[in-house]
């Protein structure tokens, strides 16, 4: 199992490409379910997560080849079953749930474990199958869903958090062939489900409203393949952002789309941290004076709860106190604890962290709990006087494309080790 070995003390400099995002690259890849024919795919990121959804896929009897960042999926056989193990170890792979049903009008999917973020329930997915005319049983495991045909409806798709992402696109995806007109109301807005919806109409689906709280989905007989470019990662750009202005370097992050991650750079900005705009590249780079902001994760177009750990480290660096709120799971303050282990001064008061900066930080190893927080990780060992292991990086991996090549290209002393 490899580690991150980092040498702090070096402000990041040049230039930076954004990678294909993550989460929207997956969804679509279910969506290739729907239709026998053909579908190719670009700007997919090389990730293991994205390896994974391929093997489920071929699990399910789908062709997938890659060549490079191009992806070409024909599911002209499926089966409504794929392999238990793949599936229930990426969270993410219960969107195959939905174009299955659609598809074949039966699906048996392995529940999804919770993870340590928070218990990560599935019931709004289900409730919005059911909504739709299906069947729903939990066996051994399965979540074993059937349907004669699926039926469109209006439904209320908000939870205690919130709309919920991945059951926005599992509903969007069942109703592109139901019979009828569905209506998904508090619907996630993140551009993710707006890039899915923009490759399911390529396919022939007729859906209007996404990117809204209202989405309109008027069913077809049928799907075909198309060809589709995936929208570059928001959350890798605001890492890259933030460990610019972490280090007390400038660095210009190319490929990007500044709208999807508003929120991020509008507490940047707050906080002193300077961003100049240049087209479809953006300059960050250090605050004179680096100050305390207060931040809630919310879901889009509010702050990203994906970001929450890096902008975390940031505010660690700050001379003041700063409350980090988390509303969306409720237990994703892993990195606390690592970050502690580098002398940052955090306390938690239930959803809140108090970060009290102002403490140099000194390197130490430490353990990666999610992928998020080891990308926090990371920035704070390349901020930090000596020495960071980072243990566990399989995390990383899961969602940020070659990030410590990208990182040693900006300058940084970091290298991949064998863990002992
Ligand atoms: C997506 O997860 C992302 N994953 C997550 O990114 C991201 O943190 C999350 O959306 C929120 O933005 C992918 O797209 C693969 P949700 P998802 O359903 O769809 C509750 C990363 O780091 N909820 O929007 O699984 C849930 O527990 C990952 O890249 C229910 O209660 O998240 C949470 O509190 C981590 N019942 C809230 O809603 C449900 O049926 C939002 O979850 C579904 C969700």
């Amino acid at each position: 199992m490899d580690s991150l070995l980092i040498k702090g003390g070096v402000p990041l400099h040049g230039d930076v490409t954004i990678s294909g995002a993550k989460n929207a690259v997956l969804p679509i890849m279910a969506a290739t379910l729907l239709t026998r024919e053909r579908c190719i795919i670009r700007r997919v990121p090389n990730l293991s997560d994205v390896t994974f959804m391929g093997q489920i896929l071929s699990s399910l009897g789908a062709e997938v080849k890659r060549e490079e960042n191009t992806l070409e999926v024909r599911a002209a056989k499926v089966k409504g079953m794929g392999d238990y193990e793949l599936i229930r170890k990426m969270r993410g792979s219960i969107c195959i749930l939905g174009p299955l049903l659609a598809r074949l009008h039966k699906a048996r999917v392995s529940l999804p474990g919770g993870c340590v973020i928070g218990s990560r329930p599935i019931d709004l997915h289900l409730k919005g199958l059911e909504a739709l005319g299906a069947k729903i049983t939990i066996e051994a495991g399965y979540v074993v869903a059937q349907a004669k045909r699926l039926t469109g409806t209006d439904m209320f798709l908000g939870g205690r958090s919130g709309p919920t992402v991945l059951g926005t696109a599992n509903i969007m995806m069942a109703a592109t062939l139901a019979e009828g007109v569905t209506i998904i109301e508090s619907a996630a807005c993140e551009p993710e489900v707006v890039d899915l919806a923009k490759f399911l109409t390529a396919m022939g689906a007729k859906i209007s409203g996404a990117g809204s709280p209202t989405i309109t989905i008027t069913g077809v007989s049928e799907l075909h393949g198309a060809e589709h470019e995936v929208i570059p990662d928001r959350v890798e750009a605001a890492t890259f952002a933030i460990a610019a202005a972490a280090t007390g370097g400038e660095v210009t992050i190319h490929g990007v789309r500044p709208e999807h991650f508003h929120a991020v750079l509008d507490k940047l900005k707050e906080s002193g941290v300077k961003i100049v705009r240049n087209g479809p590249a953006l300059t960050v780079s250090k605050a004179s004076r680096l100050k305390p902001v207060d931040i809630t994760t919310l879901p889009y177009a509010g702050f990203p709860t994906d970001v929450q750990a890096q902008m975390m480290v940031l505010m660690v660096l700050t001379q003041g106190i700063s409350i980090i709120t988390e509303r969306i799971f409720e237990s994703r303050f892993m990195h606390v604890s690592e970050l502690a282990r580098l002398g940052a001064d955090i306390a938690i008061e239930g959803p809140s962290a108090i970060v009290k900066g102002g403490r140099a930080l000194s390197g130490a190893p430490v353990m990666a709990s999610d992928l998020r927080a080891s990308a926090a990780l990371v920035i704070a060992g390349m901020v930090a006087r000596g020495s960071t292991l980072v243990k566990r990086i399989y995390h990383l991996d899961r969602g940020y494309e070659n990030i410590d090549e990208k990182l040693r290209k900006l300058g940084a002393r970091i290298e991949r080790v064998e863990e002992t």
